[in-house]
Parts: structure tokens; C-alpha cells; sequence
């Protein structure tokens, strides 16, 4: 196994989410704003956005997960869900990466069927290539080649979530 030099350094990294905090925090002025984030990927990038954002939230989770080493198996299987009734709130995805969008796409479907006041997503990473499903996303960090990434949340094997900075992981033989 190999990791590669840092793809994003810690210091890309801060300056993309605080300019994403900036916008969020400007686009939700006066709504009643709930970030949710996506586990366990999200965990770094959702306690960094958390704090650049300038209007009051209430925080929950939501941990799912459709991934099988690096292949996506097209399940995507719930293990704790929002627990707030987000009937009056302005619901805010956060996820790590999006690839093929099948579970965003059916996290999303799941949350408005709940009908929260409103929904948007903000993905810090995006794998435009490997798309499957289209889904709508407000928010993008960087769109990013069709790579194997881990670092800043992101796992191969539950492992390398935390380092500080992203990198390209290639398996060897
Ligand atoms: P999707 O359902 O194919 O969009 O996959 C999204 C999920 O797969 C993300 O939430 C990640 O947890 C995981 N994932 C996709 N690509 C990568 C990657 O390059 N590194 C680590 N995890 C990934
Ligand atoms: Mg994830």
C-alpha cells in the first residue's frame, strides 16, 4: 500500500472550507439551519465547517454506508439516523465525497421524504467521472480525477482517516 504525497495540503484544505462556510454562512442568514453530517467519512470536514460557519445550527448525524474496500456494492445501509423532527428546518448534508451518488442520492431521498423545510448538500470532494446518479449538489469542495483518495475523514479500510491532509492511496501487489 501506498500513499502518495498530500493531493490537497492542509492548507488547500482550510482555505476551500472556510470559503465554503462563508458561502453557506451568507445563504442561511436567518433560517433555522441543521448541518447533518454523513459518518463516518464527514466526521473532519463536517467539525471543521462546523466552526467556520457564522449563523446558529444544531448538529446530528447521519451513519451509512455503501462501501466495500474500493468498490461500491449499490447498497447503502443506515446505522443511526437523524434523530430531530426537520420539519421546520433548513436541512444541510455534509458529505465527504460523492462518486457514483448512490448514497447521497438515497440519503437525500430518505431526508425529504421526512419534509424538511428545505435541503441542500454540500460535498467537500467530487469524483464527477464515476457518477451513476445525478444528484443535486449546492455545495462542492474540489472536483477531483477518478483516484483513490484517503485522509481528512476518508478511509481505505477504516484506516488513514486521520491525516490531516488528503492523499492518493494506491494498493501494491
Ligand atoms: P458513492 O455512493 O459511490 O457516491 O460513494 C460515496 C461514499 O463512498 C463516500 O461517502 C465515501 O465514504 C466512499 N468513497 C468514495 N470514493 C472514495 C475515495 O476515493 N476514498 C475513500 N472513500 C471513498
Ligand atoms: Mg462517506
Amino acid at each position: 500500500m501506498v500513499i502518495e504525497k498530500p493531493f490537497f495540503t492542509v492548507e488547500q484544505l482550510q482555505n476551500r472550507v472556510r470559503e465554503l462556510a462563508d458561502r453557506i454562512s451568507a445563504d442561511y442568514e436567518g433560517k433555522n439551519l441543521l448541518a447533518v453530517g454523513i459518518l463516518k467519512g464527514a466526521f473532519m470536514f463536517y467539525s471543521d465547517i462546523v466552526r467556520m460557519i457564522n449563523v446558529p445550527l444544531s448538529v446530528d448525524f447521519i451513519i451509512a454506508s455503501s462501501y466495500l474496500k474500493t468498490s461500491t456494492t449499490g447498497e447503502v445501509k443506515v446505522y443511526y439516523d437523524i434523530r430531530e423532527d426537520i420539519r421546520d428546518k433548513d436541512v444541510l448534508l455534509i458529505e465527504d465525497i460523492i462518486d457514483s451518488g448512490i448514497t447521497l442520492n438515497y440519503i437525500r431521498e430518505r431526508v425529504l421524504a421526512r419534509g424538511p423545510r428545505s435541503l441542500k448538500i454540500c460535498a467537500f470532494l467530487d469524483k464527477k467521472e464515476k457518477r451513476v446518479v445525478e444528484v443535486p449538489i449546492d455545495y462542492v469542495g474540489f472536483e477531483i480525477p477518478n483516484e483513490y483518495v484517503v485522509g481528512y475523514g476518508l478511509d481505505y479500510d477504516n484506516k488513514f482517516r486521520n491525516l490531516p491532509y488528503i492523499s492518493i492511496f494506491k494498493k501494491t501487489k
